[in-house]
């Protein structure tokens, strides 16, 4: 069973280090990292812009000299970049062609619960799932996944995973590279784990995972992938390239930088730019959590994006922080004899959105995450946890209390981070996000309007994005309801049991 408190602390640390990672020196960057195609929409009858999608099972050459079994959608791994804007109708033709029920989860877009893709939206082998919506948030790098109640680290770690990038009227004027594939390229870093024979293992397999039991973390992978090439290289033919950023992995956290030091620019979080970007020279990233970055180049340099160790927040007896020595390479950057553009990041992006405020009056709700559970219950697909009124901006104060880390994410709206730990917020964590990373113990506090759609029989989820904790019952449901409502609304989901 899971164990609680200081030990579980102590027992993540251990697996964690068991699984320390470090392939510095071993890599020659010798693949072109891939970029995922970027599907424009065909204009329906409608005119709505429609995407066509279709999962599928295939074999990719992951590591070399492997055939591995992978699910993707519209190719063997992975899936393709979708672009829209603010203001379109967006329509998608989702076609099952797995062997398993699974969905289709928009995260980070606000949009009715029942076009979310969450574990209500189930599509069954052969069907074709039509939700529709109206693109209505800020210009973003958002992803698309499965969500399928306990299934979902697995159909992640298959591959099955991609982008949704939203634009504005500000996003292409804002100063920042915005050329697909050519200064604008998105890096979905994933670790994966294999068995012998080449096929991926979708569990956690160490003797500490095991004692872990319940709360474990499931897979560490100890190879790692850029857009699902391993050991890759980018040609830069530009003086600034805008990479977007998002950690697509079951449970591994980044702390990126780059070798020599150098610094770049944060001007996105997961849901939208900064108005003011923020210099850094490291960047941590926990599952699902993404930022924007621009990185200088001059003629002719390489430099490599290093994964150094994370500040996960986890003490050994000794007060030792953990991921002592996971350092680990991720891509190389091979820039041109020559480089287009100025090599000038704008100090202000005009239009970014403003991060939500609270008013003093605001309701607040309380989150303990601990073991598999939320508030001492664990997922139950029948149960409505929170109700909540629509348009509202509520104060969540949210708490891993088993000394584990998680990184909580809500469906169906951007928050802002208010306080951390009972700090003022780092520069860090400004902006409009949907994922944040929980130190174990700290509490963080959200500012998080309540979606506008408004439907009390289908729920949005809030849930650990490690997503093992998150198939283990480490989510709750809450539905939204006219203002007023909330005493008289369902407390289980319709058709339940
Ligand atoms: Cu990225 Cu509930 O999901
Ligand atoms: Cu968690």
């Amino acid at each position: 069973g899971a164990l609680t408190g200081g030990a579980y602390g102590v027992t993540f640390a251990m697996v964690y280090r068991d699984r320390k990672l470090s392939n510095v020196g071993e890599l020659d960057f010798r693949n072109p990292v891939a970029v995922p195609r970027l599907l424009e929409p065909e204009k329906d009858d409608r005119g709505r812009r429609h995407f066509t999608l279709k999962a599928r099972t295939g074999t990719s050459t992951l590591i070399p000299g492997k055939k591995t079994p992978t699910w993707g959608i519209n190719g063997p791994f992975l899936g393709p970049t979708l672009r829209a804007r603010r203001g379109d109708t967006v329509s998608v033709a989702f076609t099952n062609g797995l062997p398993e029920t699974t969905t289709l989860h928009w995260h980070g877009m606000h949009l009715p619960a029942e076009f979310d893709g969450g574990p209500h939206q189930a599509v069954a082998p052969g069907e074709v799932w039509r939700p529709s919506w109206r693109l209505d948030q800020p210009a973003a790098t958002l992803w698309y996944h499965p969500h399928p109640h306990g299934k979902t680290a697995d159909h992640v770690t298959r591959g099955i995973a991609g982008l949704f990038l939203i634009e504005d009227e500000h996003s292409q004027d804002a100063g920042l590279p915005h050329t697909y594939g050519v200064d604008d390229v998105p890096l979905i870093l994933q670790d994966r784990a294999f068995h012998d024979d080449g096929s991926l293992s979708l569990r956690g397999v160490s003797f500490m995972e095991e004692l872990a039991g319940a709360g474990s973390l499931g897979v560490l992978g100890d190879n790692i992938f850029v857009n699902g090439t391993h050991n890759p290289h980018l040609k830069v033919t530009t003086r600034l390239l805008r990479l977007r950023v998002l950690n697509g992995s079951n449970a591994r956290v980044y702390n990126l930088g780059l070798t020599d030091g150098r610094s770049f620019h944060l001007v996105a979080q997961e849901s939208g730019l900064l108005s003011n970007p923020l210099r850094m020279r490291r960047l941590q990233l926990a599952p699902a959590e993404r930022a924007e970055i621009v990185v200088p180049f001059e003629p002719g340099e390489k430099v490599v994006l290093r994964s150094y160790p994370p500040d996960l927040g986890v003490g050994f007896p000794n007060g030792r922080l953990d991921g002592g020595e996971d350092t680990f390479d991720l891509i190389q950057f091979r820039a041109g004899k020559t480089l287009r553009g100025s090599g000038e990041v704008p100090g202000k992006l005009p239009g970014a959105p403003e991060p939500p405020t609270a008013p003093g009056s605001a309701h607040r709700r309380y989150f303990e995450l601990s073991g598999i559970q939320i508030n001492g219950r664990s997922m139950d697909m029948n149960r409505i946890d929170q109700v909540a009124p629509a348009r509202a901006v509520e104060l969540w104060d949210v708490q891993g209390i088993d000394g584990v880390p998680h990184s909580f994410h809500v469906h169906g709206t951007s928050f802002s981070v208010v306080s951390y730990g009972g700090r003022p917020v780092p520069a860090r964590l400004r902006g409009l996000k949907d994922t944040v990373y929980l130190r174990p113990q700290e509490t963080v506090r959200l500012a998080v309007p309540m979606p506008e759609h408004v439907d009390p029989a289908t729920p949005y989820m809030f849930h650990c994005h490690m997503l093992k904790h998150e198939d283990q019952g480490m989510m709750g449901q809450f539905t939204v309801v006219k203002p007023g409502t909330e005493g008289s609304a369902p407390r289980r989901v319709r058709g339940g049991h």
